[in-house]
């Protein structure tokens, strides 16, 4: 085996997907592929409209990977035979009172100031493109180039071309990295088996910091960031896009499907490895849903969910060879797993490959990290 690939959600497996195409053989070990996040997440392609102040490195590589979206699953879904549910028609942000108005006018002259357009619009400009809009919602900023996708569709299309292009799954948990000489030479999976390798990645999310065998600068540094989700579900979609929005300070998200699913995300909890659901966030979720779009009560519960984050010390993932020779790390990708899907699948089978990291997840590498030498 070329690679084993530690982790089989949307990331481990679009890696995987991406070197076996490049004539790598591949290993993925997982005891439940995109049973974690992958089977979570909402599916949000929005760089732009989650910017963050101070994370401007992170939206080039955000950007960069939603340009790739459209042919990553033209290919993936001749590949796969299956539909993602990729759409990449704009994302609404809307505010409900004068402060989040005056909190997403400050948003869009950041955004102008690094040269991304969006457009401003009044409560009536926003009503118009979503009728189910409440009355009370104040104005909004469009994104047209963002989206989403279905992340539990991608799973199941990556799952069918990781398939196709003979790469082995093994349903089983690493317990730990092998190595030789220093140097990672595969793992040994909690059934007892070991798994031999050239390299050896690490894609298992929060998960990936608890392996044993490696010294612990090597490990990333990544947590887990809890996340509530709702699943919502009508006869026909509730909203023509994704819509995002402030109620009164508070974020949420609504990510419609065109089989009439609505996804209404989601909470993030500091809470180590829990994945209890809450009434109280699922009130909260409710609550500002309600807020902005008052006729969701009339739509069926479908599904509650948790789904756990791999959070990194700066929110970006860490991304390349790690301190360990023969150990790449693909993970803290915390709220943006799904949209840098294709840029970290094609970083890390070029890295795989060549050896060297592409310049745009250069930023990325887990050396960021590091001790500076001589540092107490
Ligand atoms: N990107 C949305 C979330 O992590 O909730």
């Amino acid at each position: 085996m070329d690679v084993v690939i530690v982790g089989g959600g949307v990331i481990g497996l679009a890696t995987a997907w991406q070197s076996l195409a490049r004539g790598l053989r591949v290993t993925v070990v997982d005891p439940e592929p995109a049973g974690k996040a992958s089977r979570v997440a909402a599916g949000m392609l929005t760089p732009v409209s989650e910017l963050t102040y101070g994370e401007e490195p992170l939206l080039r590589l955000g950007l960069a990977s939603r340009d790739r979206y459209p042919s990553f699953v033209a290919e993936l879904e001749e590949i796969s035979g299956r539909d993602t549910g990729y759409r990449g028609d704009g994302t609404l942000q809307v505010a409900l009172d004068s402060d989040d108005l005056a909190v997403l006018g400050e948003l869009r002259r950041f955004q102008e100031s690094l040269g991304i357009a969006t457009e401003a619009l009044t409560g009536r400009e926003c009503r118009k493109r979503e009728p189910m809009l409440a009355p009370s919602v104040r104005g909004g900023l469009f994104a047209p180039d963002d989206g989403s996708i279905d992340p539990r569709r991608l799973s199941a299309a990556l799952l069918a071309a990781v398939d196709r292009l003979g790469g082995t799954l093994v349903r089983d948990r690493a317990a730990e990295v092998l190595t030789e000489d220093g140097r990672a030479t595969g793992v040994r999976l909690a059934g007892g088996d070991s798994l031999h390798a050239g390299q050896v990645v690490l894609a298992a999310g929060p998960w990936s910091h608890d392996l044993k065998g490696l010294p612990p600068d090597a490990l990333p540094p990544v947590r887990p960031v809890k996340g509530q989700i709702l699943r919502l579900r009508g006869t026909t979609p509730f909203l023509s896009r994704c819509v995002r929005g402030l109620v009164r300070g508070s974020s949420v998200y609504l990510v419609p499907r065109a089989d009439g699913e609505l996804v209404v995300g989601a909470t993030q909890e500091e809470m180590g490895f829990d994945t209890t659901v809450t009434a109280g966030g699922l009130w909260e979720l409710l609550r500002d849903a309600r807020e902005l779009l008052p006729g969701i009560t009339e739509l069926a519960f479908a599904e509650v969910s948790a789904g756990l984050r791999p959070g990194s010390p700066d929110n970006a993932p860490i991304l390349g060879p790690s301190a360990v020779p023969g150990l790449l790390l693909a993970t803290g990708h915390f709220r943006n797993g799904v949209l840098l899907t294709p840029v970290t699948a094609d970083a890390m089978a070029e890295v795989l490959v060549t050896g060297d990291l592409p310049e745009v997840a250069r930023p990325f590498s887990p050396g960021r990290f590091a001790e500076p030498a001589g540092a107490a």
